[in-house]
């Protein structure tokens, strides 16, 4: 098991329940790379390549669902991860000027880094809360953004992430 950073032993465990399920190694590619995703936030290169080594696929396929699959990109290496619904609700609830106080005050641009690399902003599909509409996630946590009535209340969530 020490022979792989990313792949610890509860991945490997789920990795070879999957196994069990599936009747060849590609098909469990997807749900491996979501345990990742799940544990790190993101896919480090070198997961790629443990991946690859423990499934006995080869290296260009999953890197070929990496890139094909926005939500895999190892874009993100920011230190925390804001996602914010742009879907019709969270349209009607004003997402637009949730994500221009959050960009002022972030620094960072949507699909970029803020430049102290705190902070990575993304535009994602409803987030199943459509009844805090717009709503939005901080890494693992859900806000409900018609309760941020101004600046101040924004900079006070902010804080708690460092
Ligand atoms: S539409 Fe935004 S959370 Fe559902």
């Amino acid at each position: 098991m020490d022979k792989y950073r990313f792949l610890t032993e509860d991945i490997i465990l789920k990795i070879s329940e999957y196994l069990e399920k599936f009747p060849n190694r590609e098909q469990a590619i997807i749900p491996t790379l979501h345990e990742i995703l799940n544990k790190y936030r993101d896919i480090p290169e070198d997961a790629v390549f443990e991946v690859s080594d423990f499934l006995k696929v080869p290296v260009s396929d999953v890197e070929g669902i990496v890139t094909f699959y926005d939500m895999f990109r190892n874009k993100k290496n920011a230190r925390n991860h804001i996602r914010i619904c742009r879907n019709l609700p969270c349209h009607l609830g004003r997402y637009k000027d949730l994500l221009e106080r959050i960009i002022k005050l972030t620094g960072a641009e949507v699909g970029k880094n803020s430049p102290d690399g705190k902070w990575y902003i993304e535009l994602v599909e409803c987030i199943g809360s459509c009844a805090i509409a717009p709503a939005f996630l901080i890494n693992d946590d859900l806000y409900d953004g018609s309760r941020i009535k101004d600046e101040d209340s924004l900079r006070k969530i902010l804080e708690r992430y460092s």
